[in-house]
């Protein structure tokens, strides 16, 4: 499925209020849209001001929170399930240490490392949407999940957590969201311990040009019309396919990774590229 290209300490753990709370159908990139600038940056197509993003993402969030499991089985024929097992196998998790899953949402992946880590470890599912965290903590309590605190926090500060504090930090389908994200790369690299791992689970860049095609029809004609059907929300499921159209290439993340220190970055690319799991260690 793929190929390769090349004791924590937080705060305050628990359930913790800290952080920042929230309350074009072309099938192509769009060739002219207006180049970010200091201020502005992407929101799918559109460029907004850097200060807007997080408010409009937050907005697509909160409206589609309690249908976000379902779409996803639809929207992705059930394969996401399978991307989230190799990038959870590349973790290298074990029994005791401290894990935090940013933009965790539902906590897919927080409610493996659960059972994995054990009742001597940690896991931390933070999001920075109070809706998502919601049904990810309902949903992990239900399941016997009692080593799990769960945080509301902002990927670019992680202000609740302190310095050299995780063995693993894993960030599924949520970077591309992030407003800033060479900062949110460098609040990871601040709170993972040294010589601990980062896995950047996210859509990335088709290699094959007739797959790019085909999966630029399915996106922007399918998943709007699904949206609409399931979640009563057309609108977020284009910014969902415009969003991963602005995310940048494999090889740009994995740039980005290394100027915010991780050291022998590489990533697999999952379905001919349509998703690609990143990793980078903290220099010991
Ligand atoms: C597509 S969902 C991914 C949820 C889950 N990780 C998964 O793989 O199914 C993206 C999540 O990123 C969160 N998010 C967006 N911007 C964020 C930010 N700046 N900081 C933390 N979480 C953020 C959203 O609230 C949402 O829960």
């Amino acid at each position: 499925m793929s190929e390769n290209h090349n004791d924590t300490q937080f705060s305050n753990p628990n359930i913790l209020p800290t952080g920042t709370p929230q309350g074009q159908s072309e099938l192509q990139r769009p060739q002219g849209s207006e180049p970010v600038s200091e201020e502005t940056t992407h929101f799918g197509y559109q460029t907004v001001r850097k200060s807007e993003k997080q408010a409009k993402v937050a907005e697509v969030f909160t409206s589609v929170a309690r249908k976000y499991d379902v779409m996803n089985d639809l929207m992705s024929f059930g394969i996401h399930r399978l991307w989230k097992r190799f990038a959870i196998s590349l973790t290298g998790v074990r029994s005791g240490q401290h894990v935090l899953d940013i933009a965790g949402g539902t906590g897919d992946l927080a409610k493996v490392f659960s059972r994995e880590v054990g009742r001597s470890g940690r896991v931390v599912l933070s999001d920075i949407n109070e809706a998502m965290l919601e049904v990810g903590r309902t949903r992990l309590i239900n399941a016997g999940c009692n080593n799990v605190d769960f945080v509301l926090a902002n990927a670019e500060t992680l202000e609740p957590f302190a310095d050299n504090s995780f063995d693993l930090v894993t960030i599924s389908f949520g970077l591309r969201n992030v407003t800033d994200k060479d900062k949110a790369l460098a609040a990871m690299h601040r709170v993972l311990k040294p010589g601990g791992r980062l896995l950047v689970l996210e859509f990335s860049k088709p290699v094959f040009e007739p797959l790019s095609k085909a999966y630029d029809l399915y996106s922007f004609t399918a998943l709007p019309i699904m949206g609409k059907l399931v979640a009563g929300d057309a609108e977020s499921y284009q910014y969902l396919a415009e969003s991963i159209r602005m995310h940048p290439d494999q090889a740009t993340l994995k740039g980005m990774m290394e100027n915010a220190g991780f050291v022998n970055c590489d990533y697999h690319n999952l379905t001919g590229g349509i998703v690609a799991v990143h990793r980078g260690f903290k220099a010991r």
